[in-house]
């Protein structure tokens, strides 16, 4: 199958140019002006951006947690993703206690295969790391696994102590691979929440209240800390506040290789939204909290001078109804995440390159390259250019629409509320191409489960 895409306007990181694409198979093979080979197929893209597959490298389908399972399977969830322009994912496999990688491992290939919609690739979850399952770690690298995430927050699930952090962390460092963490001192949070439920504060709101930033930058603190002495680079997932990205820019201009991401959530919404009427507030009930309106300025400083690097979703979605109820009479119930894999790349185009924020080329870094660039997928993603995967998405910069579970065209994810309902963005992926294969057209998903193929990533790349 050939294609062939005229027109467009090719944004990357860095470029900014109008030329066609010419795609045989699964790989760009020449970009260039007025191309008239024949192909099977023709998109014209006059008025549009062309730009790379957005890359979410933060996402929890079909997740076991809180009790309960993430409400987007790897089906639903890639999807989604595909429709809102993303052509690649990074999920995570969860180590259970005492037990091996490798069965994690096999347990979320198990989970994606033969369902997803687009590429994916995981990172690992540990959740203990005694000496002699250490080798296991090398194995990991070898079968494209090249990220850990490890947990400094929710003590007696997730959680893992500073030595079992040094000992990952001084293994991933010698096998070239990066460090993801949460950062978040859960053990002292864990004493605010116990505090509060003495006292009978029960309701969402203290779910906010219970987690403030001081223990986020601690943790961030401590993270990278670690990381520096162990030797490997640190990836800070889902930072939401000021005082948690100062840590990351000090020790930036320290030279440490200390990277960070943020989220849309921490971007666009803020703690108000915990304080709404009845049970409302569970909606945003994720972590780390949504926090105090200012915030959101001082990140998008981060994201526009280099000392974060990437927006991922943390799409970690619970129906309402169903499952956030599951906390109605105590907050530390709720299960802790939201939807958001499917609003990502309009709602950074929108609040980032309309409302004058970031440049086009820092949009396509943001939700694509840099990540690509991290997770060791580079240049096969990320990025246009001649030999790269061809996914591609034709994204309309004008077209306005709003975000809602009620506009079809904008919620395709398996939840029963969105947490943006009623903004309006500018800015929507029109036809989603994954390896060469259009999978959106005009907004119509036609692709299938199962178009999505395992990622065997590469070691870090070297972002700096
Ligand atoms: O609330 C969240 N973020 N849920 C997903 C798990 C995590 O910590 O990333
Ligand atoms: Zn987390
Ligand atoms: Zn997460």
């Amino acid at each position: 199958m050939s294609l062939l895409i005229k027109n467009g306007r090719i944004v990357t990181a860095v470029d900014d140019y109008f030329a066609d694409i010419f795609v045989e198979g699964e790989t760009i093979s020449v970009i260039g002006k007025n191309l008239d080979m024949p192909a099977d197929q023709l998109i014209d893209a006059a008025g549009r951006l062309v730009i790379p597959g957005g890359i979410d490298p933060h996402t929890h389908m079909d997740m076991p947690f809180g009790g309960t399972v993430s409400a987007d399977d790897f089906e639903t969830g890639t999807r989604a993703a595909a429709c809102g322009g993303t052509t690649t994912i990074i999920d995570f496999a969860i180590q259970t206690k005492g037990k091996s990688t490798f069965e994690a491992l096999d347990s979320w290939h198990a989970k994606a295969e033969g369902k997803a919609a687009i590429d994916y690739g995981f990172h690992m979850i540990i959740t203990d790391m005694p000496e002699e399952r250490i080798p296991e770690m090398t194995k990991l690298a070898s079968e494209g696994i090249t990220s850990y995430k490890l947990f400094m927050a929710y003590p007696g699930v997730l959680y893992t102590d500073d030595g079992t952090i040094f000992r990952a962390m001084r293994k991933a460092g010698q096998d070239g691979t990066v460090i993801c963490m949460h950062a978040e001192n859960g053990i002292v949070i864990d004493e605010i929440i116990k505090e509060a439920l003495r006292e009978g504060k029960t309701d969402p709101k203290w779910h906010g209240l219970t987690r403030p930033t001081r223990m986020e930058a601690e943790g961030v603190h401590r993270a990278i800390s670690i990381a520096e002495v162990a030797g490997v680079p640190v990836y800070i997932v889902h930072l939401s506040s000021s005082d948690a990205l100062d840590q990351v820019s000090m020790a930036r201009q320290r030279g440490v290789p200390a990277f960070a991401e943020t989220c849309p959530q921490y971007l666009f919404l803020d703690e108000s939204y915990y304080f709404q009427e009845g049970f409302e507030g569970a909606k945003y009930v994720m972590t780390p909290a949504l926090r105090e309106k200012w915030n959101q300025d001082k990140l998008w400083r981060g994201l526009r001078f280099g000392d974060l690097q990437s927006i991922a979703t943390d799409h970690c979605p619970f129906c309402f109804k169903d499952q956030k109820h599951l906390g109605l009479h105590d907050f530390t119930k709720i299960p802790n995440g939201g939807p958001g894999v499917e609003n990502r790349m309009s709602l950074v185009y929108n609040g980032g390159v309309v409302g004058g924020r970031i440049s086009v080329n820092k949009f396509v870094d943001l939700t694509s390259t840099a990540a690509a660039k991290t997770f060791g997928l580079f240049p096969k993603k990320g990025t246009v250019a001649v030999g790269s995967d061809a996914d591609l998405v034709i994204f309309d910069p004008e077209r306005k629409e709003t975000i809602s579970i009620n506009n079809p065209h904008m919620h395709h994810m398996n939840v029963d509320y969105s947490l943006y309902e009623g903004f309006e963005v500018q800015g929507v992926a029109e036809t989603v191409i994954s390896r060469g294969k259009v999978v959106v057209e005009k907004n119509n998903y036609i692709g299938k489960k199962g178009d999505g193929k395992f990622l065997k990533r590469g070691l870090y790349g070297g972002l700096k």
